[in-house]
Parts: structure tokens; C-alpha cells; sequence
């Protein structure tokens, strides 16, 4: 609970909310609570660098088997460096981080977590390591020791999965940035972990790519497969069942979507703005729409109920 004080000594609103989350810690998707299983769970996690650095702050929290988290915070905030920690890349310095129940300080809990959690990084090129897209999707497989036969099952469902079947023979480093975040993506499902983990990975990616990459993802939370999805993009969160806000390596926000948008406080995506903007000229309009669809619709829901009066 130091966390929640010291943030209600400097912030607003936003502690109300981190607060009440905290508290219940409860998780709040329908997939998480047909579970209640803890995936992750932080205990008063601080990691500082070597150089004395301290870049995350007493974080305590739980992220529950089948949800879909969004992990937001301006740049610098500490969200990669608390992705890393999430299949023990990089290990508290005080606290400590559970995976499953697993700490992820124990040697012996290493390969046992890297079965749980899969991550993929903002560029890909970074990660590839096979001459072939198919050889760099059966190297996670190969290294947790799976049989040859079962290997080559997994490397073609994850390509098709991912619909790379055709460019199974290309060498990773010339794929364009949307295929190769997809190879990136393949080589996580092939390792069938439950827990993925996506550092900005559209970040480098147009429209398209995006859209693309983006439904994939939509087929993991269907799967209710159980995914952290970092961005500080305002219009991703609309997709989330939680929000995790970080800021200089504190936990400043923890809690359901609609509580994130009604607070005011963060960037908003524009369509939300919009309806916002709506409700204070006295439109019955709700703020909560996550595509121009639904923000027609609630325009137009609003505009019958106008004309019938
Ligand atoms: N190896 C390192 N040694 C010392 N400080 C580091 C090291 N790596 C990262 N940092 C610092 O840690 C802080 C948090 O970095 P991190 O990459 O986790 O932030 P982020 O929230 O992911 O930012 P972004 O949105 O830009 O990706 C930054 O101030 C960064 O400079
Ligand atoms: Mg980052």
C-alpha cells in the first residue's frame, strides 16, 4: 500500500482509481474471472540498473490468467524494462515477480517460465536467429525440447496461423516490417506459451501491417490466451479489459477501461474526445466506442430518441 499513499500525496483523481483497484485487485475480464488464476503477480518490485538508476518503483500488482491488459505510460516510464521482467530477462532488484506462482529469481524456475511467456519486441529484425522464416519459428519449439515431428506440427500451424505459409523459405531479414512482426508473432505461438507479451510492435508498421498484426492479436484474446500489450497508443486501450498505467516507474493508474476514460486525466483517442465533446453540448451519448461504427450508431441511437420526443 506505500505505492497507492505516496501516490495520493501527488496526484489527483488518477490515485482514486489506482486505489480501488489495488485494494480489490480483482480480476476484471470475463475470461480472468471464470479463472481467478494469477498469471503474474508483482510484489513490491523495484529494479534499479547497475549505474544506480532506480527505473521501477514498488510495484505491486496481479494480472489474471485470460485478460487482456494494456500497459501505457509517456516514453521512459519503465514499460519495457517491466516486459522483461515478465518472463525473467531482467529480475527485480527488491520484491520479487511470480509467474504462475514461479519466482522468476529462482535458476531452477527459468525453463519453466519460458514455457509460460512469450514476448515480442518493438523490432523483429532484432529477434530472428534461423536463415528461413520456418527455421527462425522452430527455434523456440526446439529449445524447450520438443521432438522433431511435433517441432514441424508447430511451425506449420503457427505460419498459418499467422498466414505465412507461402513465405515459410524466405530469409527473415527480407521481410517487410508487417510479415516479419507476423514471423515474430509465429515463433511465440509455436513455443504455445499462455502468456504473450507485445512491446509497441506497431510502432514501426503502417495502416495495414497494423490492422493486420492487430488481428492476430484479436485471435490470441478469442483463444483467451493471456496477453500484455504495451503502447501509448490512446486509441489501443478502447481494446483492453485493464489498464496499467506507469509513470517514472510507478504504478499510477490500475484499473477497467471505462474508469481510465471517465478520469479525464490521460489521452484520449479522438473518437472518444469526440463523444466527449457530444455529451457536454448535452448528448446522451456514450463515451466508450472503439470504432467510427459504434460511434455512429450512438449518434444515430441518439438522434431517434430525439426525434420521437
Ligand atoms: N541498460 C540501461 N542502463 C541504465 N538505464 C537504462 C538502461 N536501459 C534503459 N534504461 C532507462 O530506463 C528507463 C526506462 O526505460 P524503458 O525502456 O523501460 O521505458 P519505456 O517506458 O519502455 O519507454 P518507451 O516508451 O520509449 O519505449 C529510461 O529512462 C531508460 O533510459
Ligand atoms: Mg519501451
Amino acid at each position: 500500500m506505500k505505492l497507492i499513499e505516496s501516490v495520493n500525496e501527488n496526484s489527483g483523481p488518477m490515485s482514486e482509481n489506482a486505489e480501488s483497484m489495488n485494494e480489490n485487485s480483482e480480476p476484471v475480464s470475463e475470461n480472468a474471472e471464470q479463472t481467478k488464476e494469477i498469471a503474474f503477480e508483482a510484489v513490491n518490485l523495484s529494479f534499479q540498473y547497475p549505474d544506480g538508476t532506480v527505473i521501477l518503483k514498488n510495484i505491486d500488482l496481479k494480472i489474471y490468467k485470460g485478460e487482456f491488459t494494456i500497459i501505457a505510460g509517456p516514453n521512459g516510464s519503465g514499460k519495457s524494462t517491466f516486459a522483461l521482467h515478465l518472463n525473467g530477462l531482467l529480475k527485480p532488484t527488491s520484491g520479487k515477480l511470480l509467474v504462475f506462482g514461479k519466482d522468476t529469481k529462482k535458476h531452477k524456475n527459468v525453463s519453466a517460465i519460458h514455457k509460460e511467456v512469450g514476448i515480442v519486441f518493438q523490432n523483429p529484425y532484432t529477434q530472428f536467429v534461423g536463415n528461413t522464416v520456418s527455421e527462425d519459428v522452430a527455434f523456440g519449439p526446439e529449445n524447450l525440447g520438443f521432438s522433431r515431428g511435433e517441432i514441424k506440427t508447430r511451425v506449420d500451424a503457427a505460419l498459418s496461423a499467422v498466414r505465412m505459409t507461402d513465405l515459410s523459405a524466405k530469409d527473415p531479414s527480407s521481410l517487410s516490417g508487417g510479415e516479419a512482426q507476423a514471423a515474430a508473432i509465429a515463433g511465440i505461438l509455436a513455443m504455445g506459451t499462455e502468456c504473450i507479451v507485445f512491446d509497441e510492435i506497431t510502432s514501426m508498421l503502417d495502416h495495414n501491417a497494423t490492422g493486420r498484426v492487430l488481428n492476430l492479436i484479436q485471435e490470441l484474446r478469442e483463444r483467451k490466451k493471456t496477453v500484455i500489450y504495451i503502447s501509448h497508443e490512446p486509441k489501443d486501450i478502447l481494446s483492453a479489459d485493464r489498464i496499467i498505467v506507469l509513470d517514472k516507474g510507478s504504478v499510477t493508474f490500475d484499473g477497467k477501461t471505462e474508469c481510465y476514460l471517465k478520469s479525464g486525466i490521460y489521452p484520449l483517442p479522438d473518437l472518444v474526445q469526440l463523444m466527449k465533446l457530444l455529451q457536454e453540448t448535452g448528448a446522451d451519448v456514450s463515451e466508450a466506442v472503439a470504432s467510427p461504427q459504434e460511434a455512429a450508431d450512438e449518434i444515430r441511437k441518439w438522434m431517434d430518441k430525439n426525434s420521437q420526443k
